[in-house]
């Protein structure tokens, strides 16, 4: 630690005019000698939080660098009297020939780790806003070729700067796009860059699996149908999985009535997709469902106008699971895993499910539709017997179901329902890595009392007030488990960002990919999946 704090001695003399002047000519010669590709070439160094105004308590890699470039970047670091604190930056140029800007940015605290309050890695979290922004700043000034400080946390700097370069322009014209950066590694100063390279690789994919989920959630859904979903998924990940699109007809011999009754309204045809992975040979394969609906209008109980575009991400569960395995099947873990993922529209029109009208779910129980809004958990009905039928040794589904959720926790963390104590912890622990949060949530026969009250069929869709409803959801849902390790994560109030994750941009999250990665991650250790 202390090897690594900079002091402010005699070094500092050497930052004066004749400094000042030749950073000019560096800058000059750059242009000079240097192709473009040179010229945009540039380093993310990490420090630490340091109240000390002539000391800079560098990381063990940014203290090499400091030392290649003569203590340069010390002491125009000390030239300001202000010490960085936690996510902010300042960025200096002509410091190293090599690069035309070094950007540091401030990691936190030394030894910052699990916060039990906030349920975080501190630390991590910290790593990946700093390097997320450093990123972002250098994009802005034009460089295109980065280099980055494993800051301690390889994964984690892999992920703060994959996430936050990622953006969905393919809609707009090339010069409205955002230019392509590469980023890579600063191993040179590693023991072990080997194993250096392979946390980044990791940190990488797990942001590769959570960029797929947002772009498949951002995309519109003119675009985005049920059978380009399909389409989309099987290209992504058919070298890896075996992906199987099943088609009206056969949701309709499945006995799929739930699910085929909101499809009904839509001129688009449904889709249920199957996948598999198979990293390692097991009976008991880990259940995945994610909910589809590429639009949501709120079929005949119409959604107001205001806002509806969000709609588009009502697929986030069944992109969150697209997500998840192509980042499983990419780290080939020694897992079996098996997804189903119902695709629909949710349309108003002539033939579409009335108010009061009831149907018939794959396993036998009538449902009253009341409200058709609520589709979310009929096509998650069909959806969770079906997957039933295969023997999983747990089920785990993502919905973008109930805006009571977002009410209830906001975008804070995902809310977990469950039948299992053992997995709450497990993706409890999961999550504390991701750095992406759950909550856990009541599943209690009080919200089962407000469903099973129906007037014309074994259950209503709807739990009669809006009191409860993320819980009266859940509850809906559990009609349809035997399991008996269950996991539901409504991830309504997840779906997008605004501003909450430094490390993600506005629009759609793709949270909580990462989360569900690490715990497949983890269970692929523990038992045999
Ligand atoms: N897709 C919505 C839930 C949603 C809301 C997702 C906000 C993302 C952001 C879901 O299908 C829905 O409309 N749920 C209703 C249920 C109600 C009618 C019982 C809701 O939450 O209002
Ligand atoms: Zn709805
Ligand atoms: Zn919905």
């Amino acid at each position: 630690m202390a090897a690594s704090i900079v002091k402010r001695v005699s070094r500092v003399k050497k930052l004066n005019v004749s400094h000042i002047s030749a950073r000019y000519k560096l800058l000059t010669g750059f242009r000079h000698f240097s192709t473009s590709k040179q010229w945009n070439k540039a380093l993310v160094l990490g420090v630490y939080e340091n109240e000390s105004t002539d000391s800079i308590d560098f990381t063990g890699t940014a203290r090499k660098f400091d030392e290649k470039a003569d203590g340069k970047i010390s002491q125009l670091l000390l030239t300001v009297k202000k010490p960085l604190k936690c996510g902010k930056t300042r960025t200096l140029h002509a410091v190293d020939p090599e690069f035309s800007s070094v950007l540091v940015t401030c990691i936190g605290k030394r030894g910052e780790g699990y916060d039990e309050l906030e349920t975080v890695d501190k630390g991590r979290e910290s790593i990946r806003a700093a390097v997320a922004k450093a990123v972002l700043q250098l994009r802005e000034l034009g460089e295109n070729e980065i280099e980055v400080d494993s800051c301690g946390d390889t994964e984690a700097s892999a992920e703060g700067c994959h996430l936050a370069l990622f953006s969905y322009d393919d809609l707009k014209a090339e010069k409205s796009r955002k230019p392509a950066v590469r980023i890579s590694c600063a191993t040179r100063y590693s023991q072990d860059k080997n194993s250096m390279e392979k946390e980044w690789r990791k940190g990488a994919i797990l942001a590769e699996g959570q960029n797929l989920s947002r772009r498949l959630m951002e995309m519109p859904a003119n675009l985005l149908t049920p059978t380009k979903f399909a389409e989309i998924v099987k290209e992504q990940l058919a070298d890896k999985c075996e992906v199987l699109v099943r088609d009206k007809d056969w949701a309709e011999s499945m006995k799929m009535g739930s699910f085929l009754s909101v499809a009904r309204g839509s001129v688009e045809p449904p889709v249920f997709l199957e996948i598999e992975y198979k990293g390692r040979q097991s009976d008991s394969p880990l259940a995945l469902v994610g909910k589809g609906v590429t639009f949501d209008t709120g079929g005949i109980s119409i959604k107001p106008s205001q806002g509806m575009d969000a709609m588009r991400g009502d697929m986030g569960g069944a992109a969150c699971v697209a997500g998840s395995l192509l980042s499983v099947s990419k780290l080939q873990l020694p897992v079996h895993v098996k997804a189903f993922i119902p695709l629909c529209e949710n349309m108003p029109s002539g033939s579409a499910t009335k108010p009061g009208d009831v149907v018939t779910a794959m396993n036998g129980k009538t449902i009253q539709v009341d409200n058709t809004d609520a589709e979310g958990r009929l096509i998650l009905a069909d959806a969770l017997c079906y997957s039933e039928q295969f023997n999983p040794s747990l089920i785990l589904d993502m919905a973008t179901l109930t805006g009571a959720i977002d009410v209830a926790l906001g975008a804070g963390a995902a809310g977990v329902f469950t039948n299992s104590e053992n997995m709450w912890n497990k993706l409890q622990k999961a999550s504390v890595r991701s750095g992406d949060r759950v909550w856990r949530m009541p599943l209690f026969n009080h919200y089962t009392k407000k469903i099973t009250e129906c007037q014309l069929a074994d259950l209503n869709n709807i739990g009669g007030s809006r009191s409860g409803g993320a819980c009266t959801a859940a509850a809906f849902l559990k009609e349809f488990v035997n399991n008996k390790n269950w996991l539901h994560l409504d991830i309504a109030g997840v779906m997008s960002n605004s501003g909450d994750v430094a490390y993600l941009g506005k629009g759609m999250s793709g949270r909580p990919t990462r989360t569900v990665i690490e715990f497949i991650n983890l269970m692929s250790k523990e038992t045999n999946n």
